[in-house]
């Protein structure tokens, strides 16, 4: 049992480190020039913030359709674009976003 355990632990982590390497290259092909990673600015949110303060569900919505999601996250007004992307594909750039900030698991959230 134990080692089925340790097999399956095993398996969703490379699963998961392919999706985040996958989300990478996502990232920087459509959203790179807006958003940074190393704090560099740009028109759109860091994603080390978007990290601490967005869940995955959260990510995913807003690329879906920021047209309607601007005000729920707080913004007046909307400039960024739909983009034409696949499920696959939103799923991986969230899950890239998410393991910015790996240590955010252990710090109590506002509201939670
Ligand atoms: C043309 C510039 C542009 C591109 C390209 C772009 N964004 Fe954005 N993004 C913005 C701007 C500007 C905002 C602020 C809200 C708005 O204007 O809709 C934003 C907001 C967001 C938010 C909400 C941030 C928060 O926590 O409040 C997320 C999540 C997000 N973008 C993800 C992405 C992802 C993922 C991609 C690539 C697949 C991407 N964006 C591509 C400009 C862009």
């Amino acid at each position: 049992m134990k080692q089925i355990v340790f097999a399956m632990t095993i398996l969703y982590a490379t699963l998961l480190s392919a999706d985040i390497e996958r989300g990478k290259k996502v990232y920087e092909a459509n959203c790179a020039q807006c958003h940074s990673i190393r704090m560099t600015g740009g028109l759109g949110r860091d994603f080390n913030l978007v990290s601490y303060t967005r869940t995955k569900e959260e990510i995913v919505d807003y690329i879906e359709s920021p047209d309607r999601q601007y005000r729920k996250f707080g913004y007046n007004a909307n400039a960024m674009p739909t983009l034409p992307l696949t499920g696959d594909e939103m799923d991986d750039v969230a899950d890239f976003i998410d393991s910015l900030q790996p240590f955010k698991k252990w710090m109590v959230k506002k509201g939670s």
